[in-house]
């Protein structure tokens, strides 16, 4: 399979490692990045193919993915509305719907439109996908396998969903991050070690996801566990319940739900629009 980059940052490096590793027969990738130092450096890593820009070699791609910024998409896609007419294209641009997409290739529809998050970069994520009724079963899995190289996937039924997704997984490794300063912070004060209170946050994250992950039981169940009657759990969560918090999370996630989709309406519009 002849598989294309468009773009050779941070997330078509993680895709590209998790591919190499996961995929037999190993693929053939070619990236098209401007960025010199970003092509010796993917050229050395994973002895692909580099190219400065789009070129005839591109043509013969199955799989072109788009791994550019979302404000470089247009000018970045419209050299290759040709070289994209027999390929799946998957898009892991945060908020660039799949009709813009569409537009600047000239009216391909085979797009796979996707919302990774950071935790991909060490193989950790968890990806939002969405296609249209033009992508075939086949194309859908193998948008699944190139997502799947970095994490898990999840597919929603419509596209406005993945403005959901940008507001749980995409933004969310920011919340616990917030989360995990607060409580170190909170340690700290409390008297400990700031870096006894880094380790005990950070373990207590980690060790609750995995609980969470390996339950039988909801996630309330589990909370209830650790919540004695009278208890030092239920004088903190009454603190937080009396803020109003679960509200607060509601809140902020209807925010970035809401500037997914303002972003969106941005990043589509065509300069004489
Ligand atoms: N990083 C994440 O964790 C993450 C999570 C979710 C979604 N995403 C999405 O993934 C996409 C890529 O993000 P990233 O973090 O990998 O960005 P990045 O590291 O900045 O990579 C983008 C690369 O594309 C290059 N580029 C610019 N114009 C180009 C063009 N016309 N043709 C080909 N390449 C071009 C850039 O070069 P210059 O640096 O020279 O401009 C840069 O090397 C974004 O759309 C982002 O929304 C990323």
């Amino acid at each position: 399979m002849n598989i294309t980059f468009l773009g050779g940052g941070n997330m078509a490096t993680a895709l590209i490692g998790g591919l190499l590793k996961q995929a037999e027969p190993r693929p053939r990738i070619t990236v098209i990045d401007p960025a010199q130092s970003q092509r010796e450096r993917l050229a050395r890593e994973f002895g692909v193919q580099t190219l400065a820009a789009a070129a005839p070699q591109a043509q013969a791609c199955d799989l072109l993915v788009l791994a550019v910024k979302p404000q470089q998409m247009r000018e970045a896609l419209l050299p290759l509305a040709a070289q994209a007419r027999s390929a799946l294209v998957v898009s892991v641009a945060a908020g660039i719907r799949c009709a813009d997409l569409s537009r600047w290739l000239g009216g391909h529809t085979r797009i796979v439109r996707t919302m990774p998050n950071t935790p991909a970069l060490i193989g950790a994520g968890i990806t939002g996908l969405w296609a249209g009724p033009a992508v075939g079963e086949a194309d859908r899995a193998l948008a699944e396998q190139v997502v799947r190289a970095v994490g898990e996937a999840v597919w929603v039924a419509q596209e406005p969903l993945l403005d959901a997704v940008t507001a749980l997984s995409g933004s969310g490794p920011a919340y616990v991050f917030y989360f995990i300063e607060a409580m170190q912070a909170a340690g700290a004060r409390l008297g400990l070690d700031p870096e006894a209170a880094a380790r005990l946050t950070l373990a207590t994250f980690r060790g609750a996801a995995a609980l969470a992950g390996a339950a039988t039981v909801p996630v309330s169940t589990l909370r209830e566990q650790v919540t004695s009657k009278g208890g030092t759990t239920a004088a903190a969560l009454a603190s937080m319940q009396s803020h109003g918090l679960a509200a607060r999370i509601d809140e902020a996630m209807t925010a970035a739900c809401r500037r997914a989709a303002e972003l969106a309406d941005e990043f589509g519009r065509d300069p004489q629009a």
